[in-house]
Order: structure tokens, then C-alpha cells, then sequence
């Protein structure tokens, strides 16, 4: 079976022929960054437009790539939510449309299950069951994944995600949006200890998370310092990275020890950092566990992971179908 995914959230159209039997077979993305840096953030209208223009492009793109035409799609999976709404509506309508031209099955796909499910993609996928480290820009989120379509919640963030935590720092410290990617560069940067910031929540003793009080330490020593030099910057930055780290692996650990699982998956934008990675390894290395990723490209937003967690769904119930 052919699944294309269309994803279209946020500011990335991203299409994605996956096929049951030998994989994915191509994947296209239309970043609009550059569009939204100006404004240093996301334009929802602004977005909507770009993904009008950019989705048929990308269908041709893809369908070039793997050497396929429109007849050989199966099924359409596009993201149903959560997103922008006017952005989710054109991935929706032209998913939607292209489904009943072709007549073929069209399924929305939940754009956390795109993201819990990514680590499957990887040419080493994490066996059933395993912890999923949802670490997006909007979420922030502790899974149990016994298998698809069955997820039990172990902890979330009761106020910031830890990308938005990422990209409100990067504001802070006058770093261009997107945040996340600019924050861990200059913490390379950073003087370890120069400053110290609180790792909310990290003994709270369940699996729930707190950004909003590490932005806020930040914003506070930022008003002190008054004139920020660039090594005061990179050492802030230091500083936010280690105390982000330490609460994401620090509660990823506790959700592996509770569930008595060996294996964690790590999704969303924020697990593209390379400094949570190295720590995550690190920690796992010791323990005996064993850490998944997606590709660095699938870890944020991308029509991969929609085309394979249709693809998944379909196949599990072909029921399910709209
Ligand atoms: O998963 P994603 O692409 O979109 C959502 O579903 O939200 O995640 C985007 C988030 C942004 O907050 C971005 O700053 C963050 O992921 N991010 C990173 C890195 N790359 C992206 N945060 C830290 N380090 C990175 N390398
Ligand atoms: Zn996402």
C-alpha cells in the first residue's frame, strides 16, 4: 500500500510517499522560516498562503522522486490537529480533494502520533513497548507506546513546551526564530556553572514538567545584567541548556525506571538538540538503556511521520478509513 502524508501544521508543508512494503520512498519539505523571521515568529495567514502555494509543487516533487504517479496512491494520510487552523485546512482540503479524485481512502493523523511514532522510521526502530520524549515546539510529553494507537500519558508540561522555552530564551537573548537550533549553538559557547538556573519540577516526584519558571530565571538575570555582553549571552544560554537538559533527561530516566522499560524514543523539534542527545546516550550508556531518534530531519515537522502513522493506522484497522 502507497500512503501519501501531507503535513501541514504549522510553518513546514511537508509531503511523503510511504509505501507498506518497501518503506519510505521520498519526502519533500517547504521550510517557511525565512518568511516568518522578520516577524520573528509564525503569521498564521502568512503560513496558510505558503502551504496554498507550496503543496502541489511538493506532491509533483515527491511523486518525481519515487517514480510514481497520482494513480498509484493508495491512501491519503494529512494532519487533522492540533495546529494553526488555517494552515490545518489546507493540508486538510487538498488531502480531502485529491482522496475523492482519486478515490482512495484519506485518514487524518493526530500530529503527536506523527511525532511518537518517527522513531519507527529509523533504520534501527525501538521494538514495542517503549517511552516516548515528546519534545515539540507547542508540546511536551511523557508516553508509554505499547503499540500504535495505544499510548498511555505518563507526564506533560503543566505550562511552557520546551521548544517554546527554547525559542522565548532565544527572544531574551536577541536570537532569531526559530529558537531552538540558535540557543544550543551559542551554548557551545557558554562557561559551564557561570550561571545557575532552577531545574523546575525535576524532584517533583511524578512525570509532569515546568518550563515556564526557567524563562522567566532567564528574563530575570537578562534585567539585572542590563548590558548583555556576547559572552554573558553564550553563558545564559549555557546555563538554560544544562538546566533544560537536566529536567528532560532527569524525567525521561524516572519514566524508564517507573515503567521498568529499557527503551526510549525521543520525537519533536527540541530532539534534534544536540546537547540532550549527548546527554540522553550518556545516561542510557550507564544504565543499560537504549536511546531511538529519528533522523535529524524527522525530528521536526515533516510528512514522513504522517504518511507512516497512516500508513500504520490503515493497516492495523483498514476500518478507520473517512
Ligand atoms: O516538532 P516541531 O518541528 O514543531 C512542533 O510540533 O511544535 O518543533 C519545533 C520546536 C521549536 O520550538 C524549535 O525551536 C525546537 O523545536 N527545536 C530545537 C532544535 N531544533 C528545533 N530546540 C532545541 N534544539 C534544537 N536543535
Ligand atoms: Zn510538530
Amino acid at each position: 500500500m502507497l500512503v501519501l502524508g501531507v503535513e501541514s501544521s504549522c510553518d513546514e508543508t511537508g509531503l511523503a510517499l510511504y509505501d507498506t512494503t518497501d518503506g519510505l520512498l521520498a519526502h519533500a519539505l517547504h521550510s517557511q522560516i525565512a518568511m516568518h523571521r522578520a516577524y520573528g515568529g509564525v503569521v498564521p495567514e502568512l503560513a496558510s498562503r505558503d502551504h496554498i502555494r507550496r503543496v502541489v509543487p511538493l506532491l509533483n516533487e515527491v511523486l518525481q522522486r519515487a517514480g510514481r504517479t497520482r494513480a498509484d496512491i493508495d491512501a491519503i494520510a494529512y494532519t487533522r490537529g492540533p495546529g494553526l487552523a488555517g494552515a490545518l485546512l489546507v493540508g486538510a482540503s487538498f488531502a480531502n480533494a485529491l482522496g475523492y479524485a482519486l478515490r482512495v481512502p484519506m485518514i487524518g493523523v493526530h500530529h503527536l502520533e506523527g511525532h511518537l511514532l518517527s522513531p519507527l522510521l529509523a533504520s534501527d526502530p525501538p521494538a514495542f513497548p517503549f517511552v516516548a520524549l515528546l519534545v515539540s515546539g507547542g508540546h511536551t510529553q511523557l508516553m508509554r507506546v505499547d503499540g500504535v494507537g495505544q499510548y498511555t500519558l505518563l507526564g506533560e508540561t503543566l505550562d511552557d513546551a520546551a521548544g517554546e522555552a527554547f525559542d522565548k530564551t532565544a527572544k531574551l537573548l536577541g536570537l532569531d526564530y526559530p529558537g531552538g537550533p540558535a540557543v544550543s549553538r551559542l551554548a557551545e559557547f557558554g562557561i559551564e556553572g557561570a550561571y545557575e538556573l532552577p531545574r523546575p519540577m525535576l524532584h517533583s516526584g511524578n512525570l509532569d514538567f515546568s518550563f515556564a519558571g526557567l524563562k522567566t530565571a532567564v528574563l530575570t538575570q537578562v534585567r539585572k545584567l542590563g548590558n548583555v555582553c556576547e559572552q554573558d549571552r553564550a553563558n545564559l544560554a549555557r546555563a538554560f541548556v544544562d538546566a533544560a537538559v537536566d529536567v528532560l533527561a532527569g524525567k525521561a530516566l524516572a519514566a524508564l525506571k517507573q515503567t521498568r522499560l529499557k527503551r526510549l524514543g525521543v520525537a519533536g523539534g527540541v530532539g534534534a538538540n544536540t546537547q540532550l542527545r549527548a546527554r540522553l546516550n550518556h545516561d542510557a550508556q550507564r544504565r543499560g538503556l537504549k536511546v531511538y531518534y529519528p533522523e535529524l530531519a524527522f525530528c521536526t515537522d515533516n510528512g514522513a511521520m504522517i504518511a507512516f502513522a497512516g500508513a500504520m493506522r490503515l493497516q492495523a484497522d483498514p476500518e478507520q478509513v473517512q
